[in-house]
């Protein structure tokens, strides 16, 4: 049965046994009391110095030399836990632990006396003072506990507590065991007396037995003088964000007769006090809720902003002599959320990529063309790079537009300025050839169709428009499943009457449409109109003249350049 006994006020004691390291700071004597024959186990810890990385080291009394970590030992060091199975009468002494960390260095005092036990025997001997945890209270008329201390590490494994009154099993309804407590109900003064609780421990195989005796006196409710309980905090830690706010609440419950001063502290100063300057923590105003057999206090501390030297620090409530504290820590790092903001960035950053490229698309083609285009001759066996189809509208100033735009612009811009070669029907094919053959000839050697669009009334479609001989190219054309480059000349409104394979295309890729002046006799090739239409055409062959394949076929098609043909198409 370990007993920390109540910390002996200014102890400092020089022990002539133990020479004092420098570095070290030493800590108030600790008393432990214990009868012989039973296990004793005592916790070397000293939050918030042990919170963490820390070398513990036991040593003996008058020994420089550590204690065993063999746990075979009868006396042997486990984690920071002195075990002793069993306690001697001679193990009587002055045991030191030593906390270490890249820091601090601590000394722990133990006074531990063993004395012989007499429990249960008719030669009773007195007991020397003991610790608060012999003497327990109960108050009458309420429901009160008593508390069998077994505090061990984890290795040791207890058996059930029984309980015990003047070396009689206690029984009845008015006693309760639940977890290492005792609930005694309606309290009489006859419940003072000995007590004691017992458990067997199992350690490396082998059983020891406890024995925790306890000299029980009973007090009325309304005159005892219970000690506070610090509900929270818990001497916990909190994970915070550096430079966020933060209220933790002192939640205590007290006797009402107390009359306990409740506070916070830090470094033994109050709150208030240490940060009278900055006000940055500052202490709540207490808040009480009244029971029937206690009052409920609740005092908050608030930081305005939490800073850095504030993490590691304990922030003590006190009630009374009850204390707890507790420690604020950085949130380890969230790796999820680093991951999300990565991937959003990456999200962001490609988006931004393709707008930027879908913006600038033509003129990246276009210049890569320009830039990297090799001077070779496409052999894919086609002689012109577009065939161009157009309507011929009823009204006079639309068929003029368009004439304009087909026989004038198109050949100034594609053929003149950017060295492309055009079928235009209606220019280029042999005099007196016959249709089926200008289609049969021509759709094989050409690399895309330009489809010019103008509007019309819904009664008349673009195919009624169009010659029977252009019908037939365009379906041609369409089968072979050539690329087509809409212009439209107008805003087209209404698709609909138009042959259900423009209005596919038209939804597919788009069409373009025509926005320069017609009457302008000099286009540049530069505009945005024109960089659409070179953007859909084939990478244009450089220097088209060069390659002798090419020139081959030009001689044998000799393209007629004249303008007189203009009329030819007709309905
Ligand atoms: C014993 O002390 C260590 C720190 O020295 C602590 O981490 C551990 O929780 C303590 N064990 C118990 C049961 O109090
Ligand atoms: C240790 O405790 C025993 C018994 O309580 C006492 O007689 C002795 O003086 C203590 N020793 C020190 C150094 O406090
Ligand atoms: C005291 O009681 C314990 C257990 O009850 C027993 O083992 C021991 O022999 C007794 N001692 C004496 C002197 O009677
Ligand atoms: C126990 O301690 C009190 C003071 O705390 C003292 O008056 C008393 O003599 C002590 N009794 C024994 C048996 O040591
Ligand atoms: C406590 O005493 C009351 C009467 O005073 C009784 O009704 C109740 O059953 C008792 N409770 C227990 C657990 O004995
Ligand atoms: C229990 O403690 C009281 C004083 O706290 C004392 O008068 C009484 O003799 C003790 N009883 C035993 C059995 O030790
Ligand atoms: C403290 O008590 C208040 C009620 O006064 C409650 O709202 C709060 O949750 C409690 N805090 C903790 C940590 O138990
Ligand atoms: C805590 O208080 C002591 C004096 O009581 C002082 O020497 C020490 O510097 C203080 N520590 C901090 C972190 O303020
Ligand atoms: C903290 O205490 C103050 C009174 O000092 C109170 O106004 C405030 O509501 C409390 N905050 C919380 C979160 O309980
Ligand atoms: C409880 O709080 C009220 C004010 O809120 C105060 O008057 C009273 O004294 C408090 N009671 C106790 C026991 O502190
Ligand atoms: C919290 O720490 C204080 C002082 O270190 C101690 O008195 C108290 O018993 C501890 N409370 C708990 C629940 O561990």
């Amino acid at each position: 049965m370990r007993t920390r006994s109540l910390l002996l006020c200014g102890v400092s004691i020089a022990l002539p046994l133990l020479v004092r390291a420098d570095t070290c700071k030493d800590t108030d004597m600790q008393h432990e009391a214990t009868s012989a024959d039973q296990p004793f186990a005592f916790n070397c810890t000293y939050p918030p110095l042990t919170y963490g990385e820390v070398n513990v080291m036991w040593y003996l009394p008058a020994s420089k030399s550590p204690i065993s970590k063999d746990k075979k030992s009868r006396i042997h060091q486990e984690h920071t836990w002195i075990l002793i199975l069993p306690l001697k009468l001679e193990d009587s002494g002055i045991y030191l632990c030593v906390i270490k960390n890249p820091d601090n260095c601590l000394r722990i005092w133990i006074n531990l006396t063993v004395f012989e036990k007499p429990w249960c025997n008719t030669s009773r001997r007195s007991l020397p003072n003991l610790s608060d945890d012999y003497k327990q209270i109960l108050h009458i008329g309420i429901i009160d506990s008593l508390t069998c201390h077994l505090d061990f590490p984890e290795t040791c494994v207890l058996g059930p507590i029984m309980w015990y009154k003047d070396c009689k099993l206690i029984t009845g309804a008015r006693f309760v065991p639940l977890e290492g407590k005792l609930f005694v109900y309606n309290i009489s003064e006859e419940d003072s007396g000995s007590y004691a609780c017992t458990a067997k421990l199992t350690h490396e195989g082998r059983s020891y037995m406890i024995v925790n005796s306890i000299n029980v006196s009973t007090s009325k409710a309304g005159n005892g003088r219970r000690i506070p309980k610090i509900i929270y905090p818990k001497n916990n830690s909190i994970e915070v964000q550096l430079g966020s706010a933060l209220i933790v609440d002192c939640n205590i419950t007290d006797s009402k007769e107390n009359t306990n001063l409740r506070c916070w502290r830090v470094n033994n100063t109050l709150v208030d006090t240490y940060y009278s300057e900055s006000k940055r923590i500052q202490e709540g105003i207490e808040t009480n809720v009244s029971f029937p057999e206690y009052i409920f206090y609740t005092v908050n501390i608030t930081f305005l902003e939490v800073k850095m030297e504030d993490y590691g620090l304990p922030f003590m409530c006190h009630a009374g002599v009850s204390t707890a504290y507790f420690i604020l820590t950085l949130p380890a790092p969230d790796f999820r959320a680093y991951l999300i903001g990565g991937l959003i960035a990456l999200a962001i950053l490609v988006t931004s990529v393709l707008c930027i490229y879908n913006y600038f698309k033509i003129d990246i083609v276009l210049w890569y063309r320009s830039a990297f285009c090799s001077t070779k001759t496409i052999e894919d066996g086609k002689l012109y790079d577009a065939y161009v189809l157009y309507p011929k509208p009823r009204r006079e100033s639309q068929r003029r537009d368009v004439d304009t735009l087909v026989l004038k612009l198109l050949p100034a811009v594609l053929e003149g300025q950017c060295r492309y070669k055009l079928f235009i029907f209606g220019r280029d094919e042999f005099p007196g050839q016959a249709v089926a053959n200008v289609i049969d000839e021509n759709i094989k050697l050409c690399r895309r169709l330009i489809l010019i669009l103008v509007p019309e009334s819904p009664s008349v479609g673009l195919l009624t428009n169009m010659s029977a001989e252009q019908i037939a190219v365009y379906n041609a054309l369409i089968q072979v499943g050539m690329k087509v480059i809409l212009i439209e000349l107008e805003r087209i409104e209404d698709y609909s009457t138009m042959p259900e394979s423009v209005q596919y295309m038209r939804q597919k890729h788009g069409a373009i449409r025509w926005t320069g002046d017609l009457s302008e006799q000099s286009q540049s090739a530069k505009t945005k109109f024109w960089k659409r239409v070179r953007y859909h055409m084939p990478p244009r062959r450089f220097p088209p003249a060069c390659s002798p394949a090419a020139e081959a076929r030009t001689l044998r098609l000799p393209r007629p350049q004249t303008e007189t043909r203009v009329g030819l198409i007709t309905h």
